[in-house]
Formats: C-alpha cells, sequence, structure tokens
C-alpha cells in the first residue's frame, strides 16, 4: 500500500511542523530556531529544536530528528500510514483510497476482524463483572486490594459460569465460526463443538501499544490449576512482542521502565504510582521484547520475583536486553516475594527506596556468580575472580573495565583482591584468548546505542550537507568541486543525490526529501546530516571550515577511489590520477575559495 509521493507531501506541507509540535512540546523562540525540553530523553535544559525553515526538528541531546511525518511517527509511535492518516485529517486533505491487491487485502480485513472481536469479547468479559453473576469476581479483585478507578483502567472483567455465552453472544454479531476459531477464544472439540475458553475466571484484557486489545489473560478466583489461561498466539497475538502495560508505561515519560512477571504486579505497581511497570506475557523475555523497549527507554529496571527462579530470569534477561542497547538494574524486594506482596506490605515509599538502590546489571551477575563458589576457601575464592576476570574481558571498553574492577575490589577487599592483581588475571585471560564459545561478540557498528567515533571525513560530509540545505544560494560554488558521487557513506551520497537534483529542480526541501526515509533508524541519521554543527563567527572561519570541508571530502573520495580501483581498468586510473591533481590544485587555491553563509 502506497500513497503517491505527491499526497504525501501535500499533507506534509500542510502541517507546519512548528503548530505540531507545539501541540506536544512547549517551544521557545531563540533566532530563527524554536527549542524546547525533548520528549524523546529526559532532560532538564532544552536540546530539541525546531527549524521552521527546514521543516525539521532535531534533538542535539538524543539525535531524534525528522520531519513532521517523523515526529508524529515518534511520539504517537505511529506507523507512516497511521502518520500520515492522523495528520491528513488535521489538516483536512483527503486521502484517497487505497486499492490492496486481493490477498492483501483479505489479510487486512481478518486483522480489523479478529481485533473487533477481542473488542467486544473485553465489553462482554466488562459487562459481567458488573452484573449480580459477577459479584464474586468483583469482591476477589477488590479484596486483592484493586480500586474502581484501577479495575476500570485496566478494563478488568470476568467471563461467567456458562461455557458459551460468549460464543452465542459473537455468534449474535454474525462472525463465522471459522472467524472465531482463529480469535484464540474458544476450545473446539468433536463432542462439545466450540465452547468459551475462559470460564469463570477474571479476566484481564491485554493491549498492544496502541490500545488495541489483542488476548486475554484469565485468573481462577483461588487456588485452582492452572492460575492462568491465557489467549493462544493468534494473527494478531504475538506474545514476544507485546508487553502487558506498554500502553499505559511508554506515555510516562520517566527515563526508565519497570519490566516485571504478572498482571497482578503491574496493576499493583501502577496503582502505587509507578505507572511505567510492564510484564511479559507468561513468557521468557524475547529479543523482540528488548527491542520494542528500546523504542521506548534506554534502561530497564529488573524485578523478578525473589526466588531462584526470578535470579535465572534475570540473569537470562540481562545480556538479551544488552544485546538490543538497553542497559538494567535489578531490584531486590527481598523478604518479599513480588511486587503486589512488597507494596501491599510495605507501601509505595519503601517501594521507590528499592527501585532506587536497584542492583547495577554487571554487579548483580558478579554477585549471583559468588554464590556458585565456596567462598570460604581459598581456592575458591580464586576460583570466583577467576570467573570475574571472565566477565570483565565481555567488556569492550576500557573505561567501563577499569570501573568494573574498581567495583568489585571494593565489595570484595576482604578476600584481599586488588585492582592490580585483578587486572592482570583479566591481562592474562585475554592473552590466552578466551574459547570462542565463552567470547561475547562486540555490538555490530550501529547496532544499538554505542556509536563509533565519527571520523573527521564522515563530519566534513555532514556539514556540507548541513550547509546546502540551511544556504542554498551556495549550491553553484559547491557543485563546480563536488558531486554526489563523493560522498562515500552510501547513505549521504543517496542523500546527495536527492538534494542535487531538488537543486537542479530548482527547490531545495530536506523536509519532503525526509518523506522517502521510513526506517527509523536511517531517519534519525538522516536529519542528523542536515543538523550538523560547528561555531563559526568570523567569514574568515567561515571560509577556512568550508575548504577544509570541500578539500576532506575529494580527498576521502579520491582515496575510496583508490581503494576500489580495478588495476585493469587503464580509463580508471587516468581519472584517478586527474583526481589527483586537482586536489592538489585545489589545496594551492584554498585560499579563494570563498563561500557566504547566508
Ligand atoms: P505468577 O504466578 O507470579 O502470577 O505468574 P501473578 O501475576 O503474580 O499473579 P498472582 O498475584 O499470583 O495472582 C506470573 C505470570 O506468569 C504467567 C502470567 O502471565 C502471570 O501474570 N502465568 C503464570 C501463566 O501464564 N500461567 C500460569 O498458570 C501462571
Ligand atoms: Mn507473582
Amino acid at each position: 500500500m502506497r500513497y503517491s509521493d505527491d499526497i504525501i507531501e501535500e499533507v506534509r506541507m500542510k502541517n507546519d511542523i512548528v503548530d505540531v509540535v507545539s501541540q506536544y512540546v512547549k517551544l521557545n523562540k531563540r533566532g530563527s530556531t524554536y527549542f524546547g525540553l525533548c520528549p524523546f530523553h529526559n532532560e532538564k535544559t532544552p536540546s530539541f529544536s525546531v527549524t521552521p525553515a527546514k521543516q525539521m526538528y532535531y534533538c542535539f541531546g538524543c539525535g531524534a530528528g525528522g520531519n513532521v511525518f517523523n515526529f508524529v511517527m515518534e511520539y504517537e509511535n505511529y506507523t507512516f500510514g497511521e502518520a500520515l492518516k492522523h495528520l491528513a485529517d488535521r489538516a483536512g486533505v483527503q486521502l484517497p483510497k487505497i486499492e490492496y491487491s486481493g490477498e492483501a487485502k483479505k489479510k487486512a480485513e481478518r486483522r480489523a476482524a479478529l481485533l473487533e472481536i477481542n473488542k467486544l469479547a473485553a465489553g462482554y468479559f466488562y459487562y459481567q463483572l458488573r452484573r449480580e453473576s459477577g459479584r464474586q469476581a468483583h469482591e476477589y479483585l477488590t479484596g486483592r486490594g484493586l480500586s474502581e478507578e484501577t479495575i476500570r483502567k485496566f478494563g478488568l472483567g470476568y467471563s461467567d459460569k456458562y461455557s458459551d455465552d460468549l460464543y452465542k453472544y459473537l455468534k449474535s454479531k454474525n462472525y463465522s465460526d471459522e472467524l472465531l476459531r482463529d480469535s484464540g477464544l474458544f476450545n473446539v472439540d468433536e463432542r462439545r463443538g466450540m465452547y468459551d475458553k475462559f470460564w469463570n475466571r477474571v479476566i484481564f484484557p491485554i493491549m498492544d501499544v496502541n490500545n488495541r486489545v489483542i488476548g486475554f489473560g484469565g485468573r481462577v478466583m483461588g487456588d485452582g490449576k492452572p492460575k492462568y489461561l491465557n489467549s493462544p498466539e493468534t494473527t494478531i497475538f504475538d506474545k514476544s512482542r507485546n508487553l502487558y502495560g506498554l500502553n499505559v508505561a511508554r506515555t510516562t515519560r520517566k527515563n526508565y521502565l519497570i519490566l516485571c512477571e504478572g498482571y497482578m504486579d503491574v496493576i499493583s505497581m501502577h496503582q502505587a504510582g509507578f505507572t511505567n511497570a510492564v510484564a511479559s506475557l507468561g513468557t521468557a523475555l524475547t529479543s523482540g521484547h528488548a527491542s520494542l523497549l528500546k523504542r521506548y527507554t534506554q534502561e530497564v529496571l529488573l524485578l523478578y520475583d525473589s526466588d531462584d527462579a526470578g535470579v535465572r530470569a534475570a540473569l537470562r534477561a540481562i545480556p538479551i536486553l544488552r544485546e538490543a542497547g538497553v542497559s538494567s538494574r535489578v531490584v531486590n524486594l527481598k523478604p518479599h516475594k513480588d511486587p503486589d506482596e512488597f507494596i501491599k506490605a510495605l507501601g509505595a515509599e519503601e517501594f521507590e527506596k528499592r527501585l532506587e538502590q536497584a542492583m547495577d546489571s554487571f554487579m548483580f551477575r558478579v554477585h549471583m556468580a559468588e554464590r556458585e563458589f565456596p567462598m570460604e576457601e581459598p581456592q575458591g575464592q580464586n576460583r570466583f575472580f577467576e570467573r570475574c576476570a571472565q566477565m570483565l574481558l565481555e567488556l569492550s571498553d576500557e573505561l567501563e573495565r577499569n570501573l568494573y574492577i574498581e567495583a568489585i575490589v571494593k565489595d570484595y577487599r576482604s578476600s584481599g583482591i586488588s585492582v592490580e592483581n585483578l587486572k592482570k588475571r583479566v591481562g592474562a585471560l585475554a592473552m590466552k584468548g578466551t574459547p570462542a564459545e565463552q567470547r561475547i561478540q562486540p555490538k555490530p557498528v550501529g547496532a544499538g546505542q554505542q556509536k563509533k567515533k565519527e571520523s573527521a571525513a564522515e563530519k566534513a560530509q555532514k556539514l556540507m550537507l548541513t550547509w546546502l540545505v540551511t544556504y542554498p544560494g551556495i549550491f553553484d560554488t559547491v557543485e563546480k568541486y563536488i558531486q554526489p558521487s563523493d560522498f562515500v557513506v552510501p547513505l549521504y551520497r543517496q542523500v546527495a543525490e536527492m538534494l542535487y537534483q531538488q537543486h537542479r529542480d530548482g527547490d531545495v526541501n530536506p523536509a519532503r526529501l525526509m518523506n522517502a526515509f521510513i526506517d527509523s533508524e536511517e531517519q534519525r541519521e538522516v536529519s542528523s546530516l542536515f543538523n550538523a554543527t560547528i561555531h563559526l563567527e568570523t567569514p574568515e572561519e567561515q571560509n577556512r571550515a568550508f575548504s577544509d570541508a570541500v578539500i576532506r571530502i575529494k580527498d576521502e573520495s579520491l582515496k575510496e577511489r583508490n581503494r576500489t580501483w580495478d588495476p585493469t581498468d587503464i580509463q580508471g586510473l587516468q581519472e584517478l590520477v586527474k583526481a589527483k591533481k586537482e586536489l592538489e590544485e585545489l589545496g594551492r587555491k584554498r585560499q579563494q575559495l570563498h563561500i557566504s553563509f547566508e
């Protein structure tokens, strides 16, 4: 499904970015730019900018940036299609009807029907809870300390003691058996036919981040087994990509999210004011969950049950989160079993303290490893420190590693371990090489928050792109020296080609260009290309920065061509030689490379 570029651009132009962003962020004007507190990360001084001339936003703190579509997508967690629709409505633009292909249309309709069925079922359960026959269920929930408001907020319900009334209800709405079977709300067997899956249970509707009901959990009221029944995975319910409570938690904009085990934990934390709590859906944490979390936060507090299973779950979750670029800390709730119990016993204030005391996840691993060794024996201690050295070796950043060495020494000073000794062990282990299967692969560049440092040549390319969109008047000068092919970073080259084309068409328009980038990582990078900064005051400084950038870009481009030159390509060689001469020439007359930024 794809709308034409023209209609996309029309919607963009009719939604002024300052107007749209102002609905969410308080902006103040400084010169030609607006500034405010970034809605995408936690900050106290404004580094979030909106530039009307470019119709773009950019945060100098966290690197979030883009045009008005990107803003709405990131803020509301919309897909591009949803953002387009939202902004079209806002500006009163009528979107043309999309013709799906037969197959895609069927699929979309099926998903929509399943969502509708879940919504109706949620309403039905909600209603049952409030009837006389739902009284026991209602009392069960209030007996567990939930307020009316909480029950309403989470849309809790009750599935009554008839085994077919939800089925009858949905049949009365004319859904086919085939569709109802796919909803996961019913069991089918030969003898009884189709009947309700949830029977005499309190019901927890599960919502996705857009507040659509995608499944249910149902708890027995008392000690029956199984304690919880859950909807199976369906076309609309993927347990490894959804988290209970995230629809609410994502809007709290705290700088961390709390990850716990159960529905009741989430609900009691939210009731106690910790509305940034989420839970996985009866499954272990997956990398799908981790990347979902990464969209909303940099840090997760792990709040698993205080038993061995909880410790194992935390130890499993830590590397999965780390892999996705999310750091974590582990909260200790002892002597209480889980957040629900803890809050009931000690209250929200004590709970908050425990959150503040959460242990760094690396140190958590260290302390858990300690349990595996007989620490009262010298041999046990020795092996434990060897294990520490192994773990330290996983850390590729030297500063980080040194900080943890110090932290370990501080915690285990009574064992006589010193910083030098631990460093020596790490060094010796590194020399020996860890067995491949134990080595943690360093993260691939670009996948996650650990950005590689940008080279001077990259910076020059970025600056040039920023100048070109900010001062289109310099295009004619720049074109004499630099062609899109001189931008050696592939994404930069693609952007340069688009900009040069826009220049030829007489409309340099970065916000429009952004329409072509749908992937959110790419959006970030492209918007950083239009927001490179360098502090320049005098015209001399400008000229020098400009000629530096031109020469850097040319130089890098030449190097790249050298690297990829095919020795049998004689013409290519001649071109290379010529380019090299030109570059030398350029270096000699750099004084003449004048430019005016206005
Ligand atoms: P818990 O047993 O810790 O339940 O399971 P809970 O959420 O704390 O609920 P209460 O306080 O005992 O009522 C944690 C989570 O594991 C899944 C559910 O998602 C539950 O919230 N689970 C547990 C199941 O799916 N089935 C079960 O039988 C038990
Ligand atoms: Mn529990």
